[in-house]
């Protein structure tokens, strides 16, 4: 009686403990000792290293450290299940999703408790987020295994999948891959991360009581180097990994060259905006979500709170006031804000983090009060007095640590907030629909919550611009990134290009030449910088031109004129379409003069080249307004407009044959989707896109959108692949050439697509159409709630 006077007198919490017996029956039906889910039998335990309970350090079980002979054994079976798994119906592959998605369900407590004594999450949090969403994806998946046909017709999966994830979703994760995975008809080797590998194993189980066909799915528990075997097994067709942008890098440069398929959700720093027409009590309930949601370990956490200067201080108020109030202890009291880290070295991680930030200037607010101390508990912490360079501000802290900046203008909100290397997800609150969806555009993110966060659905793409990966998980895209068009397998390698018979080369030969074609740089002809030029032969070796020598300088130059010029993606669509179509009508009045270039290098007959690429730059003019996005209705008050964006600056290389029309195939998709491109032209055949560039100047093409580079294509590959201001690139030519083209974009992780040695006949109308243009964008999901 007096204790209940005196809760409600301090209005405190009791203690809500969840009982942890039923995952506590599983382990020890287990004997705690877990070995690999391989070709759906367990293995016996090898070497183990133990699972541990964060909030309090006790060991769960042991777990096997997967070696490179497991990691064989796996793709094996996944290699052997992929035959009849693949030539499953779609209906048939939907029906085991629906009864994993059941099963799971069924289970959910157990999966909830069980996840959170392994990762320190609240239960709160694994029970209504982590597990409901885990249902969700395997029903909504359900169904795209039984549209597969109709939806997806001439794609086909990619076989065995490769899939690492990390242990702040841990199951959730496994979700996001496996689903779309099976789905697909792909069979996959799942590595869960080390300090989490328990739901997964969990869910092997349920694959195989669900009678999943045995080797469909295989989970190889263990650590980075057990990571490393599954992206370095020569039998495994795709990587897909989620997890530090550090790892994602090593992969990328790992899979060069390798053809495999590879998508990478990476880390993030992301913006929290508050504009001062925002309700403010909510924005500061939707932060609590943003930042210390699992403890701030969330890829898309909502880190740097950007916020409008003249609301700061008030802001800043609610905000320390609401943190007074989180709850931070035993992740299994249901009526805990903030659990456990998943592990001591994160706590150290973030814990040196805020002593160098604090050392560079930062002051950090922490609430009132004591955390448990056995465990890796962290209080939520404020960061202010941060300019953009602190540590804190520019590196992700991965733990309950919000940054907070102020701004003055919607402009330098858009600036601040993509002023960082990641582009994961951005957050803006405004009570003005007009201001909100001018700002959502501007923010480089793959995803945009305006008035909420943290909000997630199977239906909807999730995935990162920049250095925060490529690739999307849910949704039509996430579907498209386990599936690749049925008659890439069919493409033969290139035959080797015949040698020039030309004589070494005289260098004053092309004197008497009255014309030496310029590069085109931002609008202007431009000469090479290095002061020299480049023989063009004919097909018995004689002269019949010359080109700039590009190097490094130029094509410097053309990236910054082709930034400069972003402009142009902002330009309506149908604008665009209107330069398409003028190109290709000024190429058609050109058509005899285009078509005897091609002659006078190639030796061939260039007129049907010639209308090809006039038909091509039609098609892409007729493309220009209609690869739309999409308007997604996830189970709440709200849509998701995806919307398809260019990816920014794209590199393009074209390759010797078919000099005009390889270099316009590339070149039209790209800026149809509102790129901008530097372009480098065919080594020996560089004068048909040279010519080009006097189309250009008749067309109403704005200056800097187009810009050609002539010279050696591998070189110049090169330094646009290591260029950070360029966002894609695609690159046609050796197998050699394109495993460097792969290995080099690491610095900014851009987009790549590379022929492999292989011949890629552009001739073909497929290329026409969606294949070049799903390659020139990334899809940005917008949420918009609605509702009173
Ligand atoms: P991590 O990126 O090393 O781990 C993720 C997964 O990759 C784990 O399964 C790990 O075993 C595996 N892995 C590690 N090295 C590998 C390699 N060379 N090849 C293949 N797989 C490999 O992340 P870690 O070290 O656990 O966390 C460090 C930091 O990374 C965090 O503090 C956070 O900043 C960031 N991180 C970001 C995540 C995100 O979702 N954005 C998730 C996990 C970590
Ligand atoms: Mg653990």
């Amino acid at each position: 009686m007096n204790k209940i006077a005196q809760i409600f007198d301090s209005l405190e919490y009791g203690p809500a403990p969840e009982a942890a017996d039923h995952a506590n029956a599983w382990l020890d039906s287990k004997n705690r000792s877990f070995g690999h889910f391989i070709d759906g039998k367990w293995t016996k335990a090898g070497k183990t290293f133990a699972s541990t309970n964060p909030a309090n350090g006790t060991k769960l079980a042991d777990i096997t450290d997967g070696t490179a002979a497991d990691v064989d054994a796996a793709v094996k079976a996944a290699r052997a299940a992929f035959k009849g798994w693949s030539a499953l119906r779609g209906y048939e592959r939907g029906k085991y999703l629906y009864a994993i998605a059941r099963m799971i369900q069924k289970h959910a407590r157990l999966f909830a408790v069980l996840e959170t004594m392994d990762n320190g999450k609240p239960i709160r949090e694994s029970r209504d987020a982590d597990v409901p969403l885990v249902a969700r994806h395997f029903y909504h998946h359900a169904g795209w295994a039984i549209h597969l046909d109709t939806e997806f017709p001439g794609m086909t999966p990619y076989g065995v999948c490769g899939q690492i994830i990390p242990w702040n979703f841990p199951l959730l994760m496994l979700a996001w891959k496996i689903a779309p995975a099976l789905a697909a008809g792909n069979t996959v080797v799942l590595k869960p991360a080390e300090f989490t590998s328990l739901t997964a194993l969990l869910f092997a189980e349920i694959c195989e009581r669900v009678g999943l066909p045995k080797g469909v799915v295989n989970i190889v528990t263990g650590e980075g180097d057990t990571g490393a075997a599954i992206v370095n097994h020569p039998d495994v067709d795709k990587i897909a990994f989620t997890g530090s942008t550090e790892v994602g890098k090593i992969i990328r440069a790992a899979t060069a060259g390798s053809g495999k398929g590879l998508s990478l959700e990476l880390g993030g720093k992301s913006p929290y905006i508050v504009f001062e027409d925002a309700d403010l009590d909510s924005a500061v309930e939707g932060l609590v979500e943003a930042i210390w949601f699992n403890q701030g370990q969330v890829c898309c956490a909502g880190s740097r709170l950007l916020v409008q200067e003249s609301i700061e201080e008030r802001f800043i108020a609610k905000v320390k006031t609401r943190m007074q109030k989180l709850r931070v202890g035993d992740p299994l009291d249901k009526s805990i804000d903030i659990g456990a880290l998943v592990a001591p070295v994160q706590v150290e991680r973030i814990k040196d983090l805020m002593k160098r930030g604090v050392a560079e200037g930062a002051v950090v607010y922490e609430p009132d009060g004591q955390v448990p101390s056995d465990g890796c508990f962290l209080k939520p912490a404020l960061v202010t007095n941060v300019s953009p360079a602190n540590t804190l501000v520019a590196e992700e802290i991965f733990g309950p640590v919000l940054v907070a900046m102020s701004f003055r203008t919607p402009e330098e909100a858009v600036a601040l907030a993509n002023n960082t290397r990641y582009g994961l997800a951005a957050t803006l609150w405004s009570e003005n629909i007009n201001l909100a969806l001018d700002i959502a555009p501007r923010l480089k993110a793959g995803v945009v919550w305006i008035n909420g966060t943290n909000q997630f659905d199977a239906a909807v793409g999730f995935g990162g611009y920049k250095e925060s990966g490529y690739g999307r998980e849910g949704g039509c895209e996430g579907m498209s990134a386990y599936l690749k068009p049925l008659w890439e397998k069919d493409i033969k390698v290139a035959a080797a290009a015949k040698p020039v018979a030309a004589k070494p080369a005289n260098p004053l030969d092309g004197g008497h030449l009255d014309q030496t074609a310029k590069m085109y740089i931002g609008g202007k002809q431009a000469r090479p910088d290095s002061g020299y030029n480049r023989p063009v032969h004919g097909p018995k070796g004689e002269l019949v031109g010359e080109v700039g020598d590009g190097n490094r300088k130029d094509i410097r130059n053309a990236v910054e004129a082709a930034r400069s010029a972003a402009g142009w993606a902002n330009s309506a669509a149908h604008s665009r379409a209107q330069v398409l179509y003028f190109l290709a009508e000024n190429l058609d009045y050109r058509r005899d003069e285009f078509a005897a270039r091609i002659k006078a290098q190639t030796g061939e007959d260039g007129t049907e080249e010639v209308a090809l690429s006039v038909e091509r730059l039609f098609a892409f003019a007729g493309w220009a307004d209609k690869f739309d996005g999409a308007v997604h209705n996830p189970p709440m008050r709200a849509i998701a407009a995806a919307m398809v964006e260019p990816l920014g600056v794209v590199g393009l290389v074209a390759s010797d044959s078919r000099p005009l029309l390889n270099a316009i195939s590339l070149l039209a998709p790209t800026i149809a989707m509102g790129n901008t491109a530097v372009l480098v032209p065919s080594s020996r055949h560089g004068l048909s896109m040279t010519d080009f560039y006097q189309v250009l100047e008749t067309s109403d093409m704005p200056s800097g959108v187009v810009n050609i580079v002539t010279g050696d294509s591998l070189s110049l590959a090169k330094t646009l692949a290591e260029h950070d201001g360029v966002d894609g690139l695609w690159f046609m030519g050796s197998a050699e050439g394109s495993a460097m083209v792969e290995k080099a974009s690491v610095g900014n992780l851009k987009q790549t697509w590379t022929s492999r040695g292989l011949d890629y006949d552009l001739t073909d109308p497929r290329f026409a159409g969606d294949y070049f243009l799903s390659k020139a964008t990334q899809v940005k999901n917008v949420w918009i709630p609605y509702g009173a």
